[in-house]
């Protein structure tokens, strides 16, 4: 009989998760006249390609020589890592987790559901999910001593400082937690974070509110659970509006991976010291926390409140592209080079929010800032879209998220990506301690002759003089 065809409709097979060598580079050097072959590599079907970077570095001209670098500040092209996680194709603004495409999960999925795909790879079945949703609200509760922890913050902290520091705290209450080659304390870990987010991010809320912590309601759903420890009063049970719970389900699967982001860099480079998860969960949460990343949702709404009316974008649209104002926060990405996909998804789900809480006044100035983007040369030409943060700001507030406290938002759904993509760093063979060369352009040798009189001055002086 002749090789049976797979049935057309059978489920694709898992990918190798292997490079394939695709072919060769070949390179002349101009100092030595030497020929070097180096191999091309691909990752599966739609993978990029790419070189070795260790493979130039047997080009030197002298043989004690270090031999030839890459030289790349801020990562544009260089991959650090093999991932089958999340597929991005910024020019055709697509997005997927393991293989899904990000509109199907945002319609039909739980994020609890992609928050097991990210990390396994396969949908969960039935009683993989049933356990899996069991776990992680079994262990919202947190430690009462982060409740004393968080107290002795101002009551203006940013909750992003907040939340950093209490993730990083975590890992003092589970010291077994620094036996990442163990697979069980690793599951526990992943689990333990998944589902003490939520608590800490409310917490964090009703600290800086001054109202009472709410305990985790383990009767509710993951979101809804959240949505109460941040609202509820003195009803006995919460009851959160289901168009909120379904925003912020579908907010959570958009926001919860996205491959080699800033914060996702930052927690697998930490991670590859070998330190516990929650160290390394903090780090993250740093990353996010700059406005160049996460807190682009909060400077979104901040700009928008600069702007103050809409008559008021043209000019300052201008000043954007002067340069002499701040950039036009909410929009361009690294990787995307046409409408961010998440962005599309967002605006739909900002109607839905809207018809339900009314429109928002500062929408009609985030649609014409939109507008005159999107038609304007400086913007097209540097293909600059929205991104998702442009409109998700707006839907937090209407659902009455104080603007700072957005970014913690980001932080709790992204937690699963971090963790997904901490456990692949840990299971690839190939990865060592993430420790960048450098190219030195500083001064040679030189002796020390000091410039100092005194080398003790004393600070107390001046503290008593004033
Ligand atoms: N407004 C105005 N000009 C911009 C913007 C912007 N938002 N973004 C990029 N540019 C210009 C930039 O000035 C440069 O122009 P020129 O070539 O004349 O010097 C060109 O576009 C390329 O910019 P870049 O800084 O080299 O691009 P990048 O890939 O390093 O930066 C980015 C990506 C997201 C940091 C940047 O687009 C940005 O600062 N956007 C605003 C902040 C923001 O919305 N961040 C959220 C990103 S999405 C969610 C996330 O990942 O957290």
């Amino acid at each position: 009989m002749a090789n049976a065809q797979p049935a057309l409709d059978a489920p694709p097979s898992p990918p190798s998760g292997e490079l394939q060598a695709t072919g060769t580079l070949d390179i002349k050097d101009s100092r030595t006249s030497k020929n070097y072959s180096v191999q091309i590599i691909q990752g599966g079907v739609e993978g990029d390609t790419a070189t070795r970077a260790m493979d130039l570095r047997q080009i030197k001209t002298a043989p004690d020589e270090f031999g030839l670098m890459t030289y790349d500040p801020a990562f544009m092209n260089t991959a650090s890592c093999k991932s089958a996680i999340t597929f991005i194709d910024g020019d055709r603004g697509i997005l997927r987790y393991r293989g899904y495409p990000i509109e199907q999960l945002a319609e039909k999925a739980t994020f609890l559901e992609v928050a097991w795909l990210l990390r396994h790879g396969e949908l969960p079945t039935q009683s993989e999910y049933d356990q899996w949703v069991r776990d992680i609200t079994f262990h919202t509760y947190v430690h009462e001593n982060i409740k004393t922890f968080l107290q002795g913050f101002r009551y203006d902290a940013h909750p992003m400082s907040m939340l950093c520091s209490t993730v990083a705290a975590l890992s003092s209450f589970y010291p077994e937690a620094k036996n990442i080659h163990d697979p069980e304390q690793r599951t526990i870990s992943i689990v333990r974070l998944l589902a003490k987010l939520p608590t800490l991010a409310a917490f964090c809320y009703r600290h800086i509110k001054g109202l009472p912590f709410i305990y985790p309601d383990n009767d509710l759903s993951y979101t809804e659970n959240f949505l109460s420890m941040v609202a509820r009063m003195s009803e006995p049970k919460y009851e959160a509006n289901p168009v909120f719970v379904k925003a912020l389900e579908v907010l959570f699967i958009l926001h919860a991976d996205h491959e080699q982001n800033c914060s996702t860099n930052a927690v697998r480079a930490v991670g590859s010291s070998q330190v516990d998860p929650f160290s390394a969960t903090a780090a993250g949460v740093a990353a996010l926390y700059g406005p160049l990343h996460g807190g682009a949702n909060e400077q979104v709404l901040r700009m928008i409140s600069e702007i103050g009316s809409p008559k008021n974008v043209d000019a300052f649209v201008e000043s954007v592209k002067s340069g002499k104002g701040s950039r036009l926060m909410g929009f361009g990405h690294r990787v995307y080079k046409s409408y961010d996909p998440r962005a599309k998804i967002v605006k739909a789900l900002a109607d839905d929010v809207f018809k339900q809480v009314g429109m928002d006044k500062d929408l009609e100035i985030a649609l014409k800032l939109e507008e005159a983007a999107l038609n304007d040369d400086y913007f097209v030409s540097r293909k600059l879209y929205p991104n998702v943060d442009f409109y998700t700001g707006l839907i937090y507030r209407s659902m009455a998220f104080p603007t700072d406290f957005f970014t913690v938002l980001f932080a709790v759904a992204r937690t699963a990506g971090w963790l997904a993509q901490w456990e692949e760093m840990l299971n690839d063979k190939e990865q060592k301690i993430a420790r960048p060369r450098q190219i030195y352009v500083g001064y040679g040798e030189r002796p020390y002759e000091s410039q100092l009189k005194n080398r003790f001055p004393s600070a107390k002086k001046d503290v008593l003089r004033k």
